[in-house]
């Protein structure tokens, strides 16, 4: 009989492309999907630990699994990923009747481990400190068709104080580019439309490979400028999305490639964390918010009608009312599309957890409101300004609250929803004006007959 699995992913856009990952992998060893975790034979868990409510998320859910494996004892149940990186035993200790625990280095041992888990009474856990293989060499399986997340680096070379990442994830590594380049390639003959190129950190790609000689230093131009370069002469794919930047790190030749490679979209997500630069070097970002807001101004000349976006920690060890001012004051400088804002989360072993001065939580809510409101006038502004504006929508499926509605995303990443019209398919590209706008969608219709006619862009244009 066809075994099935259920994965349930928690966390990034990284933990996606893995859970993507292992499912090809059960794949490969006959697994079929199943809808949901109650009938599945094998539940996976790919696990979060950016933050604690992650932790107490996780275990919550696998406490409700329980019962299934207790009726169940065939029933298989995996955890991987950073949460079994980072607390390995333990996690074992906390719910023993697991069967397999792996961490953020081994995805490829998964047969191995379901293997050995068969003839074992106790939790089969194996935690590596350093990766065997980049989990992008193993065998994937989309969760979207025409959407693929391609990792070019994996880990960490930076020592942001609050973040377990690196710890979790180990030291910065590329993936060569050729192996990079044949793989979009590959997802392209497979009906690829739109690719998200993932890294911690994609603005320092290759670094590691120029020191280990492996690769030429290109006169003047990063290889992550080269990257995005190449990737705009692959015939058919027809959008490509990176995430995230580092502002240290970030040059004026990704800006240009923004702007002159027809394929990348005008959407830069630049994580601000804090817009006090007295709390910018207590979470050792060496930026200051004159050079994030310079870096601002200069995406907005450079790339016409670029979205920016960010992620905005609050509540950070030391942060004063005065800091937090000056977060609220960058914010509106920066007239952000969209932002994620965080409470700040103690993270064990992090250098803030030494930190003094750690924020009341009340005041950290308060803040976090203050902040929220702040944020999503912005992003109905910017989505006010759209109205009236015909872009290209890549449609990705029905509404999820209206059967007569289809939803996609323009190249600024704008969630928009449609009425249907003939011909519309998942994956298909339209041109459709904007009509209105709330602050984290906007309602559309379609002005473009012919679903996959000649569309417009890069540029978002204006009706005349
Ligand atoms: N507490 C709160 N937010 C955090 N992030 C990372 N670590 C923490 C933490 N300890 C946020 C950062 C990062 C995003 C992915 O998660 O804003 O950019
Ligand atoms: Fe964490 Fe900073 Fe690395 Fe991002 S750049 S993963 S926030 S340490």
């Amino acid at each position: 009989m066809t075994r099935t699995y259920f994965i349930r992913t928690f966390g990034c856009q990284m933990n996606e492309h893995d859970s993507e990952r292992a499912a090809g992998v059960l794949e490969t060893m006959g697994y079929r999907p199943a809808p949901d975790a109650e009938s599945a034979n094998l539940v996976l868990f790919n696990t979060c630990a950016i933050r604690e409510n992650a932790d107490n998320k996780l275990y919550g859910q696998l406490t409700s699994l329980k019962p299934l494996k207790m009726a169940d004892p065939a029933k298989t149940v995996v955890v991987g990923g950073c949460l079994a990186q980072k607390d390995q035993g333990e996690l074992a200790e906390r719910v023993p009747w697991v069967d397999v625990v792996y961490g953020t280095h081994n995805m490829g041992s998964l047969p191995k481990l379901l293997a050995q888990a068969d003839s074992a009474s106790l939790p089969v856990v194996e935690i590596l400190e350093h990766t065997e293989m980049f989990p992008s060499a193993l065998p994937g399986r989309r969760e979207v068709a025409h959407h693929a997340w391609v990792s070019i680096s994996i880990g960490c070379d930076n020592t942001c104080a609050f973040c377990i990442v690196p710890m979790l994830r180990g030291p910065e590594k590329s993936r060569r580019m050729g192996e990079i380049l044949s793989e979009v390639n590959a997802l392209v003959a497979d009906g690829v439309k739109e690719v998200t190129l993932l890294g911690q950190n994609v603005n320092s790609y290759g670094r590691d490979l120029i020191r280990a000689g492996e690769v030429p230093e290109l006169g003047g131009r990063t290889l992550f400028a080269e990257l995005l370069h190449l990737l705009g002469d692959v015939d058919g794919l027809e959008r490509v999305r990176f995430t995230s930047p580092h502002p240290k790190d970030f040059t004026s030749d990704v800006f240009a490639a923004m702007r002159d490679v027809p394929n990348v979209c005008e959407h830069l997500h630049l994580p601000l964390q804090s817009g006090s630069d007295r709390i910018l070097k207590l979470m050792q970002r060496s930026y200051r918010s004159s050079r994030y807001l310079e870096l601002v101004t200069e995406a907005r000349e450079t790339i016409p009608g670029v979205a920016i976006t960010t992620d905005i920690i609050i509540g950070f060890p030391g942060e004063t009312e005065e800091d937090f001012a000056d977060t609220l004051a960058v914010a509106q400088a920066a007239a952000f599309d969209n932002a994620f804002t965080f409470e700040y989360s103690k993270r064990p072993g992090t250098s803030a957890v030494d930190l003094p001065d750690h924020v009341d939580p009340e005041i950290m809510s308060e803040r976090f409101r203050r902040l929220s409101v702040v944020t999503e006038e912005l992003a109905l502004q910017a989505n006010e300004g759209q109205v009236g504006t015909v872009q290209q929508l890549l449609a990705e499926g029905p509404s999820k609250t209206d059967d007569t509605r289809f939803s996609g995303r323009t190249r600024t990443n704008r969630l928009v929803h449609a009425p249907m019209v003939d011909g519309w398919v998942p994956g298909g590209l339209l041109n459709v004006r904007l009509e209105r706008a709330a602050p984290h969608f906007m309602i559309g219709e379609v002005t473009s007959a012919d679903c996959d006619a000649p569309v417009v862009g890069p540029v978002p244009v204006v009706a005349s």
